[in-house]
């Protein structure tokens, strides 16, 4: 009787000690998902706001569906470097051109 509840113990024991690292894991997993769909859609806010800031001080602005991901990223690191604009930005309007061209 007495070695048969040890044994039960023992055994949830065991099942939560799978079960928990489990749960952790696969809890990190989804929070990780989370922030980088929330980290892509700030990148984007982000970008969409310098891109009508920035882009249209010197010129008007180009339609995003104007130009390939390939063109806007050699056309915006072209405007980066004479329009002096900040590298997180450049890359945060990148992102919002490449995520509207289609
Ligand atoms: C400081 C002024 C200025 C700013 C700010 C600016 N541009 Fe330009 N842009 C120009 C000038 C001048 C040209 C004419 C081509 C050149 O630079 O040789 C041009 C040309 C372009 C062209 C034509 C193709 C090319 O690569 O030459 C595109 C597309 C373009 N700009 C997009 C943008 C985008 C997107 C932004 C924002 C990231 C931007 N521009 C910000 C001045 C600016």
């Amino acid at each position: 009787m007495r070695y048969k509840l040890v044994w039960t113990f023992a055994t949830i024991a065991v099942a939560l000690g799978l079960l928990v690292p489990a749960i952790t894991i696969a809890e990190e997993a989804g929070t990780t998902q989370a922030e980088t769909v929330q980290s892509d859609a700030m990148q984007l806010a982000m970008g969409a706001r310098a891109w009508s800031r920035e882009c249209s001080r010197c010129h008007n602005l180009r339609p995003p569906s104007e130009l390939s991901d390939e063109e806007w990223e050699v056309s915006v690191t072209h405007m980066r470097v004479r329009a002096n604009i900040p590298g997180d930005e450049a890359d945060a309007i990148i992102a919002f051109l490449k995520a509207s061209n289609n």
